[in-house]
């Protein structure tokens, strides 16, 4: 069967949607997106515009160039929209049950040739690519937040991926300024793997009294170089997601490591899921973030 990537279908205008969305676009694809309703479809391109318009800014894109991105970018809260798409990328909350039904539902919609891919953070693309009738060409697109920063792309293939579908989908990565990198179908890839275990650990060392949230981002960013400590990291990537990983990744590995620290599902039910919220381990609604009470 063909294989053609010329324009990308995105699901969600999160975090990491609009990441996507942004950087498809700037690479030269038609990019339409679809959210669940026209607020959460209005924050998405409020998000992709201040992107854009900071790279403007800082010298990184031309005028015209974040001027042409942005009219290759259709906003649409009907899934039936992107059944002419040749690649769809999911960008959805973190359930399994969520994805499939979307993809189900595509698959009504798309010809054969459209190619899906999922950019779970935990989940296998396996128990996704088995939900459609296009197995073979379902794959994991993994980007990194903030994805118009973040150079690398995990490019996942299940044990039933088409070879020609694969290399497409790895060239189309690269096509975005990314570097792509080989990851088997594990839940949590490559990254996920060693940076969830150190996020959640974090966490717990918090939980025993170890030092304060301020004082552990500190000692990561000024004692080992990294550019933001493991909380201002868990707000970064936001609570309620990093929580859904943790789950998924104990269900799947039933190891410690990545079982979820119970401090986390405190402040998932005090409504603090990270800086798109506003709070988290940090209240971030002023000039600079202010560690809350835990
Ligand atoms: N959108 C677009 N550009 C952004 C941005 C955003 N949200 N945030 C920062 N930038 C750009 C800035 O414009 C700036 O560019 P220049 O250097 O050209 O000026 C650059 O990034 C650095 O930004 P700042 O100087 O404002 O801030 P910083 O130096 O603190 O860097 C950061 C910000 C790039 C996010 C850096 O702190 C960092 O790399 N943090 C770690 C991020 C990380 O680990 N991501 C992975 C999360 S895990 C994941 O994604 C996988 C998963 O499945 C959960
Ligand atoms: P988010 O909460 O910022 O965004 C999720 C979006 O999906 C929301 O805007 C929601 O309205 C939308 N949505 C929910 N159901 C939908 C549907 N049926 N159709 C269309 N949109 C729908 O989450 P996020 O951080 O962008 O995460 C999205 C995915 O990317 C998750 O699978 C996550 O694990 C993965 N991921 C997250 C990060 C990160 O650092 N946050 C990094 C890499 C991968």
């Amino acid at each position: 069967m063909a294989v053609k990537i010329e324009n990308v279908g995105v699901l969600g205008c999160g975090l990491m949607g609009s990441g996507i969305v942004e950087v498809a676009a700037k690479a030269g694809f038609d990019v339409k997106v679809r959210e669940v309703s026209d607020e959460a479809l209005d924050a998405g391109k409020a998000r992709i515009r201040k992107s854009l318009d900071r790279a403007v800014k800082k010298g990184k894109l031309a005028d015209d160039d974040a001027k042409v991105a942005w009219t290759r970018i259709g906003f649409t809260t009907q899934v039936a929209e992107l059944a002419d798409r040749d690649l769809v990328i999911e960008a959805v909350v973190e359930d399994l049950e969520v994805k499939n039904e979307l993809f189900q539902e595509l698959d009504e919609l798309c010809p054969p040739e459209t190619i899906f891919a999922s950019n779970t953070s935990s989940l296998t693309i396996t128990d996704m690519a088995a939900a459609t009738q296009r197995p073979s060409r379902t794959v994991g697109l993994h980007f990194f937040n903030p994805v118009p920063v973040m150079k690398l792309v995990e490019v996942v293939r299940t044990i039933v991926t088409e070879d020609e579908v694969f290399d497409a989908v790895f060239e189309f990565a690269g096509s975005l300024g990314k570097e792509p990198i080989t990851a088997r179908d594990n839940s949590g890839f490559v990254v996920n793997l060693l940076l969830v275990p150190y996020m959640l650990d974090a966490i717990r060392q918090l939980e025993r009294g170890v030092a304060t949230v301020e004082d552990m981002d500190k000692a990561m960013v000024l004692g080992c170089g990294h550019p933001m400590g493991p909380f201002t990291l868990c707000d970064f990537v936001g609570i309620d997601t990093l929580h859904r990983i943790s789950e998924i990744m104990y269900e799947e590995y039933r190891e410690e490591r990545y079982a979820p620290p119970p401090l986390l599902k405190r402040i998932i039910s005090l409504g603090r899921f990270g800086r798109k919220s506003g709070k988290g381990f940090y209240d971030w609604s002023g000039d600079e973030p202010v560690p809350l009470p835990v």
